[in-house]
């Protein structure tokens, strides 16, 4: 088969077909349709030229070019989406699947920009991933709060402080109301702040706060290590009693995050996802992996909560990337559970009301900056925050609740409010 072969425009995709949608910017004089027919051949069955040791059976599974919309009038770019039979994949086995549809075709030669922007996964693969084991309603449950956005902080400095005053930072945070603490995305298990000894002190002051606020409260731990050792400490984290972990699953890697998931099955944790270095893939819109498929994969590989962006934070996405990314996490999947989204980065108590119109009550909001950087302090930082919560969900301006909360007012004074995205 030669490339162009690769594309059909009548096939109408089964419904056991993987289908995968990119846009795709050609490279110098190359057609659009060839370059179309090289990436859905390198992805599947082919190669640069025809080989001799083709057979008939083998040809049933060449993907399908089965959509070209052009982008743009040059005939260069174009939406396509390409069909792919099951029989290519190892169900179960995310690695061969990247391998295939996200794998060589992003440096072919044809192609200058390719970008995956959406993956279709059809129910025998969904089925063969474990999913996440809690999945939001099982959070709101372990948390016992089901009316409002859950409330988190990030210990900050995020690296640098000793474990004693990790754990104090901790305690001062849950007490003046964030229901959930977390490590920063580059805190392991330093010589500062050895990972052991950490979650010992941590979880001491997590119960004196427990006790001190009749509130549950929860602290999710960095695991992210080689794969043994992070298995080793997601254990540890089960023996103390901890109901999180949380792991960074890009620089991890999607196959130890699905080993630490199987573990899981026995450890019976709450795994919360980082994403940091997902901007390496996701960040140009027109070139890598969107978001949104990592979101999906990250679903399938068993993970309870994502970070999946802010619109008005310090990151950078729009609303209408964060909106996709919140789908791919509450979306029908066949029965799978849903994923609880996470608001992080940048973050401060005047941003809640334009977070409430994006997330609605179904989300984790977190602020690090936005919590320690409040004038008085953690504990106050947090008070705001909660309060910030609090006049949202009962439909109060932030500006009229901080006339009677003066901790909010300060926050307020330092960062101001900010209505919407
Ligand atoms: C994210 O969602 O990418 C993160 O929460 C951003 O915040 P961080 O880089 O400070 O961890
Ligand atoms: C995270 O890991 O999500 C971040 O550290 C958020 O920190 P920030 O609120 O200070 O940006
Ligand atoms: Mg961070």
């Amino acid at each position: 088969m030669k490339y162009e072969d690769y594309v059909d425009l009548s096939y109408k995709p089964k419904k056991s077909d993987l289908i995968c949608h990119f846009y795709l910017d050609v490279r110098g004089r190359e057609r659009i349709e060839r370059a179309a027919g090289a990436v859905a051949a390198e992805s599947s069955i082919g190669t640069w030229t025809e080989v001799t040791t083709v057979k008939r059976y083998v040809l049933k599974n060449a993907a399908k070019v089965f959509s070209i919309e052009p982008v743009g009038r040059l005939g260069r770019r174009a939406n396509i989406k390409i069909a792919y039979p099951i029989e290519l994949f190892e169900p179960g086995n995310m690695p061969n699947i990247l391998s295939s549809i996200a794998g060589n075709v992003f440096g072919m030669k044809e192609v200058l920009h390719l970008r995956l922007n959406d993956i279709i996964f059809p129910e025998k693969i969904v089925k063969s991933f474990p999913g996440p084991l809690f999945g939001l309603d099982g959070v709101r449950k372990v948390i016992g709060v089901y009316d409002r956005p859950l409330l988190g902080t990030i210990v900050k400095p995020k690296l640098g402080l000793n474990t004693k005053d990790h754990a104090k930072v901790a305690y001062e945070a849950w007490i003046g109301g964030c229901d959930i603490v977390k490590d920063d995305e580059n805190l392991s298990s330093q010589s500062f702040n050895k990972f052991e000894k950490r979650l010992k002190e941590t979880l001491k002051m997590k119960r004196k706060a427990e006790k001190e606020t009749g509130e549950k409260k929860v602290y999710m731990i960095n695991v992210t290590a080689e794969t043994k050792e992070m298995l080793r400490r997601a254990k540890l984290v089960a023996e103390s009693g901890n109901e999180y972990l949380m792991v960074d699953v890009i620089t991890t890697g999607w196959s130890a995050l699905h080993t630490l998931r199987n573990e899981n099955k026995n450890l019976k944790l709450v795994m919360h996802a980082h994403r940091a270095g997902h901007a390496a893939l996701d960040k140009v819109p027109i070139h890598g992996i969107s978001m949104k498929v990592l979101a999906r994969i990250v679903r399938l590989l068993g993970c309870d909560q994502l970070h999946i962006g802010t619109a008005v934070g310090k990151m950078f996405e729009t609303k209408e990337e964060v909106l996709a990314n919140r789908e791919a996490l509450l979306c029908d999947f066949y029965g799978m559970k849903k994923a609880m989204p996470v608001s992080s980065g940048g973050l401060h108590p005047g941003m809640v009301p334009a977070l409430w119109k994006i997330f609605g009550k179904d989300v984790v909001i977190q602020m690090g900056g936005g919590i320690h950087g409040h004038p008085k302090g953690t504990r106050k930082g947090a008070m705001a925050a909660r309060q910030a919560i609090e006049a949202t969900v009962k439909g109060i301006s932030l500006r009229k609740y901080a006339e009677t909360h003066p901790e909010l007012k300060e926050a307020i004074k330092r960062w101001g409010v900010i209505i919407r995205a």
